[in-house]
């Protein structure tokens, strides 16, 4: 195994891991898709279960990935590969923590784009366009897509190029308490707008009738994706940690920044939507982030006009999506820096030379993502599968995204449980944190991260498979 220790940066401290993680995990997921799946599923009784699955079944992966990372100072591959003494098919499911982020970047990246589009459309007045429906088929199926798809590649790599310190991490600290404060601006206007007390009580009331099998599902799936977990990033993000760190603590900071961002992003849209149209039905609002950030919400900003003139309207609008779109930018540039990492590690390749690499792999899969929306015929029917015809966009989306990810979670639970062994696993954790050694968390890690846990992550892994393909 090669390695190329210059070009292996370090966060300079805790909070920048922190920062950085907490970028990864505050995307999309957390602005729009949780609020819609609370406010479908029971309100506060999908919080409740939320929370729990955070707290039980996601915070130890996300021990069990970051401490594979700093153990062995490697990406993915190389961190199964180093603890498992070179086995084959560990390095195997290393390389499926490789693969995953790689697929995913492609469809992130292309909705990214869309979100630039939106932004200057809304800064040239063309608000009113935006809100019409139908207008977002058109933006996608514009070819002017790949001159933004340059720019903004341009921009990720440039980042990329700065390194985990000088890059990713001090993206973060610009770009996350920028993000936090303008939520919070946002919850405040919107919450003085008539009728948002509606949304805020659909949004909190605990409704437990609502909950059954799947609301359990869907609520796990959530939580494990939010925290980007399955994906190699906390792995790679680990490996960059300092070893005088609290693992335990750094990832509890991280877990409460992105349920928090979630939770407030429920007290932005809800009472926008329901200041909207007292009268909206939440069950025929779409889960489809995609749907109702691009589709719905220019309609919800447009309603303002009234209240605060079309100015007004805009500028709200356009401080959504710029918010969206730092939250999008700091996800897309943890997931560009996994493959980065393994070139790295694994070839022996300099920052530039794996950066260039990646940028020109990217590229190839993005334009057929891109074309997939209407540009090319062939994309956009590309397959089908559950009886739906579906586009190379979604098979990777269905694929990776939905699919693989809590298959990657099973993977590192069964490694550590039964490879690694919870006494490796312990011997990396009290690391940066005596107290670890005979707490409860130790207790509950042991017990669980071998028989509980990958136990309801193999049946969520079951049940998405069975609904996307056979549903
Ligand atoms: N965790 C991010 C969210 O909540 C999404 C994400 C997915 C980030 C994949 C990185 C990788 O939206």
């Amino acid at each position: 195994m090669v390695q190329n220790s210059q070009d292996r940066g370090q966060f300079s401290s805790k909070l920048g891991f922190i920062l950085a993680a907490a970028g990864s995990a505050v995307g999309l997921g957390n602005l729009v898709a949780f609020p819609v799946m609370a406010s479908k599923n029971g309100g506060a009784a999908f919080l409740i279960i939320y929370l729990f699955f955070v707290a039980f079944i996601c915070y130890p992966v996300m021990l069990a990935e970051i401490a594979m990372g700093r153990r062995t100072t490697r990406n993915p591959v190389g961190a199964f590969s180093a603890i498992s003494g070179g086995n084959p098919y560990w390095r195997l499911a290393g390389m499926l923590a490789i693969l995953t982020p790689f697929m995913i970047a492609v469809f992130y990246t292309v909705i990214t784009v869309w979100l630039v589009v939106y932004i200057k459309e809304i800064a040239f007045g063309h608000l009113d366009m935006l809100s019409q429906s139908g207008h977002f088929g058109e933006v996608v199926a514009d070819p002017s897509l790949f001159a933004w798809l340059l720019g903004l590649l341009a921009l990720m790599f440039f980042i990329l190029l700065g390194g985990v310190k000088g890059g990713i991490e001090r993206l973060a600290r610009i770009l996350m308490p920028t993000l936090a404060v303008m939520l919070v601006l946002l919850v405040i206007f919107v919450l003085t707008l008539d009728n948002a007390s509606v949304g805020v009580s659909y949004y909190l009331v605990p409704d437990f009738d609502r909950v059954d099998l799947s609301v359990i599902n869907g609520a796990l799936s959530q939580a494990f994706f939010s925290l980007s977990l399955g994906m190699g990033i906390l792995i790679t993000y680990g490996s960059y940690f300092s070893r005088k760190d609290n693992i335990a603590q750094s990832s509890r900071m991280v877990a409460i920044a992105d349920t928090s961002i979630a939770f407030f992003a429920g007290m932005l849209i809800l009472p926008a939507i329901f200041a909207f149209d007292a009268n909206t039905d939440t069950e025929s609002l779409s889960t489809s982030s995609v749907g109702l950030i691009f589709d719905f919400l220019p309609q919800i900003f447009l309603s303002m006009e009234s209240a605060v003139g079309y100015t007004g309207a805009s500028m709200v609008a356009a401080a959504f999506f710029t918010l969206v779109f730092f939250a999008a930018l700091t996800s897309m540039v943890s997931i560009i820096e996994i493959p980065i990492a393994c070139w790295i590690d694994e070839f022996g390749f300099s920052r530039r030379k794996a950066v260039l690499l990646q940028a020109v792999l990217l590229i190839v899969f993005t334009i057929p993502a891109t074309m997939s929306l209407g540009i090319s015929d062939f994309f956009t029917n590309f397959t089908s599968y559950g009886g739906v015809s579906k586009s190379f966009f979604d098979l990777v989306s269905d694929v990776f995204y939905e699919t693989i990810l809590p298959f990657v979670g099973l993977t590192v639970c069964i490694f550590c449980a039964y490879q690694w062994k919870v006494s490796g696993l312990k011997e990396e954790l009290v690391v940066g944190d005596e107290s670890y050694s005979g707490s409860l968390l130790e207790k509950y890690i042991n017990f669980s991260l071998g028989t509980v846990i990958p136990v309801v992550l193999l049946v969520v892994f079951l049940s998405t498979v069975n609904q996307i393909y056979f549903g």
